[in-house]
């Protein structure tokens, strides 16, 4: 565990925010902190700038860890809701800020014990990346190509989300449909709540019972969005992303159509992720790679025409990925 997780769970009086979340040209509304030396800091106070030279000084000493005060949260979500709003952005500045500004959300769904208001809130997360689908037609090559390569459950799970909502849409999905097929993959893996830290940070293989353990997750997801009565959809990409189309999927072993629609977006989406970003224990594989060990190894367990779209979404409105 990272040290400032421990302080994220610990002190709720602060809540993290990522630095790429703020846009140098907008003075900010409240204080920003950052944590060195075991306490917080002013950095910014209220009506100043990110500078260039701020931003450099700040990765250099304290690169994650960026702070708001809690009661700032609201204020928080309003400049960012203006600041994407101002028209002075350009489409990837927006993709940026829109993706940066997200994190704080989920990273509470997986470490706040408030599932209700997480699942209330991340509603206005998908509506706004919907949104910034609908105005902008590359906007998915622009946040694809944001896409992290470093994996943690919360930088999985929104990178989970923004490429489902993007198979989504080829698959012809819309309005209301494709925000809760976004909502059903920012939640696939909340059950990880319920498994330990130790196992789910594990470098290397897991044994056994640590495996037993992991498998677990959908089920424990799907208790936990049962009780906040998230909708059938929600609850199937949650319990039903880890099926296979050759029935050799967990927990329940479904086959082919058995399994929800937007489940089988989000296994393709989960999977390819997954492989895609790097790991203590293995390197990342390239896009390519990915989509072709999932055509090989991995054959027969995906939709095999959301498999296509996939490749239509990765390569056709970002050629540049199919190289790197
Ligand atoms: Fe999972
Ligand atoms: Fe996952």
């Amino acid at each position: 565990m990272k040290a400032w997780q421990t302080i994220f769970m610990s002190d709720s009086e602060y809540i993290k925010i990522r630095m790429a979340s703020i846009h140098p040209s907008v003075a900010v509304p409240f204080d920003i902190f950052v944590y060195i030396n075991n306490r917080y800091v002013h950095y910014l106070r209220t009506g100043d700038h990110l500078s260039a030279d701020k931003i450099e000084n700040f990765e250099k000493k304290a690169p994650d860890s960026f702070f708001i005060r809690h009661a700032d949260r609201a204020a928080y979500k309003k400049f960012i809701h203006q600041t994407l709003n101002s028209g002075k952005l350009d489409p990837k500045e927006k993709a940026m800020i829109l993706r940066e500004s997200s994190f704080s959300l989920v990273e509470e769904l997986f470490e706040s014990p408030d599932v209700a208001r997480a699942l209330q809130e991340s509603r206005e997360i998908i509506d706004q990346f919907v949104g910034f689908m609908n105005e902008e037609p590359d906007s998915m090559a622009y946040l694809i190509g944001l896409s992290s390569h470093d994996f943690y459950t919360y930088t999985h799970s929104l990178d989970v989300s923004i490429y489902s909502l993007g198979l989504g849409q080829v698959a012809g999905y819309s309005g209301e449909q494709l925000k809760e097929l976004g909502l059903g993959a920012l939640f696939h893996d909340i059950g990880k709540r319920h498994v330990s830290i130790d196992i789910i940070t594990k470098s290397g293989p897991l044994d056994d019972n640590e495996w037993a353990a992991m498998q677990r997750h959908p089920t424990y997801g799907l208790k936990i969005l049962t009780e906040h009565n998230a909708t059938e959809s929600v609850r199937a990409c949650c319990f039903e992303h880890h099926e296979s189309f050759l029935g050799n999927g967990y927990p329940q072993q479904l086959q082919g159509n058995e399994i929800h629609p937007m489940a089988r977006i989000v296994a393709i989406t989960d999977t390819y992720d997954a492989l895609t970003t790097k790991r203590s224990y293995n390197q990342p594989m390239t896009p390519t790679d990915a989509l072709e060990f999932m055509k090989g190894k991995l054959a027969g367990r995906y939709d095999q025409d959301l498999m296509n779209a996939m490749y239509s979404i990765l390569f056709k409105m970002n050629p540049n990925l199919a190289t790197q």
